[in-house]
């Protein structure tokens, strides 16, 4: 994409990621893509607030070539050193290696660590500011949103506030940079809804304490680096990010995440009993197959949601394991607060329960009372597990 003007003078120089599979390795992006959104300021001293993933760095380069020749830059701001967003740095160096690097003390650390880069770096610290020209930029630091290291930078007089990862989310751009050129919020909410549970729920109480530290700042547009620019409603992306972070602590929404696996099918045919009698009491219900569903997907889910009932048989004496991994990244993804139940087939000791107790054990949960059954449900069973299905979901609605 070339470089868009957001402001006179001030340009985004992202990077549309339609290639990456797996953002930080682990996060399925494949089919909605990512973008590295980052900023050029062209005033009497040139600055670029955030960089890219290395992926395209020709593309990066020439972007910035188009609005100002890459010897003038004066200054590259990094926000945070996650490679999404520093990768380019190391060829920018050796490209323009009298530009200084502005960041808090942390940063410079990392600039060692992970690109061996000791000099022309300068330390900035929170309330710190940068003369360009006609324009100042304020730095904030704002720790663990993403890492120890991250700050965001505000443009003075423009009220452009350069968030970094705060206030992105997955989802390549779709030609408009901008929320009021975008005509599908479901997926860019969605997306940042996903984004946000998999990269930054764990660090929900910095993302609130950095909302409140910014709150009397008059921000006209929300520039992150990671999908749209919010020019026309800045104060949506914010509100969602405080209705997310709020999740961390509270008891979620009123609603279930029915995560299954099954081996030859009878765990399967009680979790549609099971989401017969949830769906008959008229409570939100979101169902996925570990064996199919990328955990990313599932995340939001247990996030938001408050109930959660896990249909999965015993395997070897244990939680049939791909619902066992699931779980196990809900607890790196300290979700807490939640309201849990099992079921689910045995064949002679079972054990599925015993492990299922142990994670809720570990994730805080409070459980209630779990239904299995021996084999291939029966007719009573099947009956039995809609009344197991409809009781949870009372419990839920009643729950504070
Ligand atoms: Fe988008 Fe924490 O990097």
């Amino acid at each position: 994409m070339p470089p868009i003007e957001i402001r006179p003078g001030v340009h985004w120089i992202g990077v549309n990621d339609r290639t990456t599979d797996l953002f930080e390795g682990l996060w399925p992006i494949t089919q909605e893509g990512v973008s590295y959104n980052a900023y050029l300021i062209n005033d009497e001293k040139k600055a670029i607030v955030d960089l890219s993933k290395s992926l395209k760095t020709d593309d990066f380069l020439d972007q910035i070539h188009q609005i100002v020749d890459l010897s003038e830059l004066n200054y590259v701001i990094v926000n945070h050193m996650e490679p999404d967003h520093s990768g380019v740095l190391r060829t920018l160096r050796r490209v323009v290696p009298g530009v200084t690097i502005v960041g808090t003390q942390k940063t410079k650390e990392m600039l060692e660590g992970f690109y061996g880069i000791t000099d022309h770096i300068q330390v900035v610290e929170d309330g710190d500011t940068l003369a360009l020209g006609d324009r100042t930029v304020r730095f904030f630091s704002t720790p663990f949103v993403h890492w120890p290291e991250t700050m965001m930078t505000y443009l003075e007089g423009e009220g452009i506030l350069f968030s970094c990862d705060a206030f992105g989310g997955y989802g390549a751009l779709r030609g408009g940079i901008f929320d009021d050129q975008c005509t599908d919020f479901g997926f860019y909410e969605k997306e940042a809804l996903r984004y946000y549970v998999n990269i930054v729920a764990v660090f929900s109480r910095p993302v609130l304490k950095a909302i409140d530290k910014l709150k009397d700042l008059p921000v006209s547009i929300i520039a992150p680096s990671h999908g749209l620019v919010w020019r026309e409603n800045p104060g949506r992306i914010v509100e969602l990010y405080q209705e997310w972070a709020g999740y961390a602590g509270g008891p979620g929404e009123i609603g279930v995440t029915l995560l299954y696996g099954t081996m030859y099918g009878n765990t399967e045919e009680m979790m549609n009993a099971v989401a017969q009698g949830v769906s008959d009491e008229g409570v939100p219900l979101d169902i996925f197959d570990a064996r199919h569903t990328h955990v990313s997907y599932i995340l939001p889910s247990l996030w938001t949601r408050r109930g959660v009932i896990v249909g999965a048989p015993t395997y070897e004496g244990a939680l049939f394991p791909p619902v066992a991994q699931v779980l196990s990244m809900a607890g790196t993804k300290r979700i807490r607060n939640r309201i849990a139940t099992h079921f689910g087939s045995y064949g002679w000791s079972g054990g599925a329960q015993r492990e299922f107790e142990s994670f809720v054990d570990e994730l805080k949960w409070e459980m209630t009372e779990p239904f299995e059954f021996r084999g291939g449900p029966t007719d009573d069973d099947l009956r039995r597990g809609e009344a197991f299905g409809a009781a949870f979901a009372r419990r839920i609605r009643e729950a504070v």
